[in-house]
């Protein structure tokens, strides 16, 4: 309203959640029992948002993907206590996308995810409209979390029994928070904005019946051009937009998205009239490299090395300490991150590596021009077991940022650094 002074609240609280029938698991939710509201803010505005916290322990307020200065950023150094309330400013100064929110206490916020406290975060642009892309929200432009959770035999997330060190995983995948979920797709030309909720799971998604499906997004925006793709890979915390075409589909037609294995995710109950043009996918910067020269000649600045496993995480040999600042760098200047995955005895692991404050373009991976669908914007990058990732990173603004494995566990087990940007 126009006397508050906030445009926003969000809070965190317990709540309860009948996954099954007859049963209520207890849960943490942004302002109701589980997950939060899809926030959306305008490009170039500048939003108050009221968080508060109604949990029995201490949370933070983390805008994943936001470009905003360091106490904006709800980091582990923007605790919230129970019983509290803090006032936060969002300078919303970057291109449409899809970005997500969630806690970030050191030491619970793989839990506390775990137990429903994630919601998407949308930056409304006006290219988009321009596009004629889907964007009826929950018509033709709907939101998919996709989290994988296991429950105890009392159907509780019981998180300290299910606990696994190199990020707790589950045998049921949940979709908006639901356990058995079925979308009703009413309009021929649909846009899925997916989030890798997971704490530790990487999803690849596909079409039942084979057919391809076209990305136009990454996580910080649209892609340089729209990509047709018949699969989707997204590691933990990752994000895609794609538009399915589902005009050539037949009422009654089984059709789902599926993981890897073909296991359906997300079965599509096929509702429509077939009576919608195609969007025209001409996209603002098809015609331009996604580097310049300029940008292809910069130095490696920071060099950054993740190892490990289970406990024994680390990058640069070190374990995170909050009174420690890893790296600085300026705002406002261009630098090279490389990012290495050092291979164990065992071979190791692939590692969601994040960076809070920015969006980075993928340089390389291993000398090589990422594909198609990595050319945009990114906060997150998987790095497999022994590859090079050069990563061409900027702060628009000042304050101290984390940059971590997104596998909850591996950022609860320290495998997390500081760069304070000045
Ligand atoms: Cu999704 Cu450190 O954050
Ligand atoms: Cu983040
Ligand atoms: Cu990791």
């Amino acid at each position: 309203g126009q006397n508050a002074d906030f445009d926003y609240e969000v809070v965190a609280k317990e709540g309860t959640t009948e996954f099954y029938e007859g049963t209520l698991t207890e849960t943490y939710g942004y302002n109701g029992d589980l997950l939060g509201p899809t926030i959306r803010l305008k490009e170039g505005e500048t939003v108050r948002v009221k968080v508060r916290n109604e949990l029995d322990e201490p949370t933070t307020f983390h805008w994943h993907g936001l470009e905003v200065n360091g106490a904006a950023d709800g980091g582990p150094h923007n605790p919230v206590s129970p019983g509290e309330s803090q006032i936060v400013t969002l300078n919303v100064d970057q291109p449409a996308a899809t970005l997500w929110y969630h806690p970030h206490p050191h030491g619970q916020t793989a839990e506390q995810v775990f137990k429903g406290l994630s919601g998407l975060l949308y930056v409304d642009g006006t290219e988009q409209k321009e596009l004629g892309l889907p964007q009826r929200y929950g018509v033709d432009d709907i939101p998919l979390i996709f989290q994988d959770r296991m429950f105890d035999q009392n159907r509780q997330l019981n998180y300290d029994v299910l606990m696994n060190n190199d990020g707790t995983t589950g045998d049921v995948s949940l979709v908006n928070g639901t356990l058995d979920p079925e979308l009703t797709v009413t309009q021929p030309q649909m846009r899925f904005r997916i989030l890798n909720g997971s704490n530790a799971r990487t999803y690849t998604f596909r079409l039942s019946n084979g057919a391809s499906f076209t990305q136009i997004a990454s996580d910080g925006g649209m892609l340089r051009e729209p990509v047709d793709r018949e699969e989707l890979t997204l590691a933990a915390s990752e994000r895609a937009e794609i538009l399915v075409d589902f005009s050539g589909t037949e009422a009654g037609e089984e059709l789902a998205l599926t993981d890897a294995e073909g296991t359906a995710l997300l079965p599509f109950k096929l509702a429509f009239d077939k009576e919608e043009k195609q969007p025209d996918l001409k996209q603002g910067t098809a015609g331009q490299p996604f580097l310049t020269e300029e940008e292809k000649a910069l130095p490696v600045s920071k060099r950054l090395e993740l190892f490990g496993m289970m406990e024994m995480v680390t990058i640069n040999g070190q374990k995170f300490d909050p009174d420690r600042i890893d790296l600085r760098q300026r705002k406002g200047v261009t630098e090279v991150w490389e990012v290495y995955n050092q291979p164990d005895m065992m071979g190791g692991m692939a590692h969601p590596f994040h960076i809070h404050g920015t969006q980075f373009k993928i340089i390389s991976r291993d000398g090589k021009e990422p594909g198609p669908h990595e050319q945009g914007l990114k906060d997150s990058v998987q790095v497999e077991p022994g590859e090079r990732v050069k990563l061409l990173v900027t702060f628009p603004e000042t304050g101290i940022f984390m940059y971590h494995c997104h596998i909850l566990e591996h950022e609860e087990n320290g495998m997390m650094g500081q760069v304070e940007v000045y």
